[in-house]
């Protein structure tokens, strides 16, 4: 054998190692979550950390506990790092740019999960995620059925700033637009928890101007739970008194629902690790992934809850 063939070989040879050493190298993925605020969220977080494991992908995963200044660090970190994909959980829509510009310098993909920011598309590579105005729309959609296109409501608001507060306020608008005498007569931010739900609630009820009420819609299940609360609290019947459509489906809305506490939850799915792991695998290799990956959800009410009920993962 020549000298050239042995040279040529052993270059194969080099590269075939490099490629299987690339191939079984395990892809690490920085996930920067917004925090723990509902029984949503924790199920998400659960979904990402077990799909991590089930794919044999490195999770680096940092908890914001709501601040935003918390997941613009972790993205940092995840840069410095030299992780192969950043997931992006945003607590609010803006204020990203900068961050995002610099994971794009970096070359490390993003994909938005769940929420949207309000920033150049060209700075991050997916979004995960449901059509948001779409779960509004069709919270207005089912109440106005429900109460033959009548009704006086009180609105519980996700987290200030947040996509889907703005979008799930949009969509619901939308659809009262078309009926004149249904209108909000109060609206709060109850931070997308039970327990600001609650607080808001028994303020309103407090102040006295609740007679005329019949209808609550909140942005999300834990708040209108935490209203159910306060509403039994001052003797009111929650589920009859007043109609309450809320959004997430997850399982205490069931419980609620057959309970005849609650009327509605229109569904955003936590479940996204499959999905998302998917996208980064891809990412990491190199692949276009999509612009919008987008979830399936479904809207439960009342009449179904207990059949559906035992069928609920999260
Ligand atoms: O972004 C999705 C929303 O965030 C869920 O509806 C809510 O429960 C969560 O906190």
């Amino acid at each position: 054998m020549s000298k050239f063939s042995v040279a040529v070989l052993f270059v194969l040879a080099l590269t075939l190692a490099a490629t299987a050493a690339a191939a079984d190298r395990k892809i690490v993925v920085g996930f920067s979550q917004i925090g723990a605020e509902s029984a949503w969220r924790t199920a998400e977080t659960n979904s990402i950390k077990s799909e991590a494991e089930k794919q044999g992908v490195e999770l680096v995963f940092s908890d914001a506990q709501q601040k935003q200044e918390n997941q613009i660090k972790a993205v940092r970190n995840f840069i410095t790092m030299g992780v192969d994909v950043i997931g992006l959980a945003p607590v609010v829509e803006s204020g990203w740019e900068p961050v995002l510009r610099e994971a794009k310098e970096a070359g490390i993909p993003v994909i938005l999960v769940d929420r949207k920011v309000d920033a150049d598309e060209s700075l991050y590579d997916s979004y995960l995620g449901p059509n948001v105005i779409e779960e509004g729309r069709n919270a207005a959609r089912w109440l106005a059925k429900k109460m033959h296109g009548k009704a006086t409501i009180v609105e519980l608001q996700g987290t200030v700033g947040a996509a889907p507060t703005i979008e799930r306020k949009k969509g619901f608008a939308e659809i009262l637009a078309n009926y004149p005498d249904m209108k909000i007569i109060k609206s709060q931010s109850g931070d997308f928890t039970r327990a600001k739900g609650n607080e808001v609630m028994e303020q309103w009820v407090k102040a006295g101007d609740f007679a005329n009420v019949n209808a609550l819609y909140a942005h999300n299940d834990d708040m209108a739970l935490g209203a159910i609360q306060a509403l039994e609290a001052s003797g009111f019947k929650p589920g009859k008194d007043i109609v309450i459509v809320s959004i997430d489906g997850v399982r205490d809305a069931f419980v609620a629902m057959v309970e005849g506490k609650l009327n509605c939850t229109v569904e955003c799915n936590p479940l996204l690790g499959p999905q998302f792991f998917k996208l980064a695998k891809m990412a990491a290799a190199g692949e276009t992934i999509p612009r919008w990956e987008e979830s399936h959800e479904d809207v439960y009410d009342e009449t179904t809850a207990k059949e559906v009920l035992p069928t609920r993962l999260y």
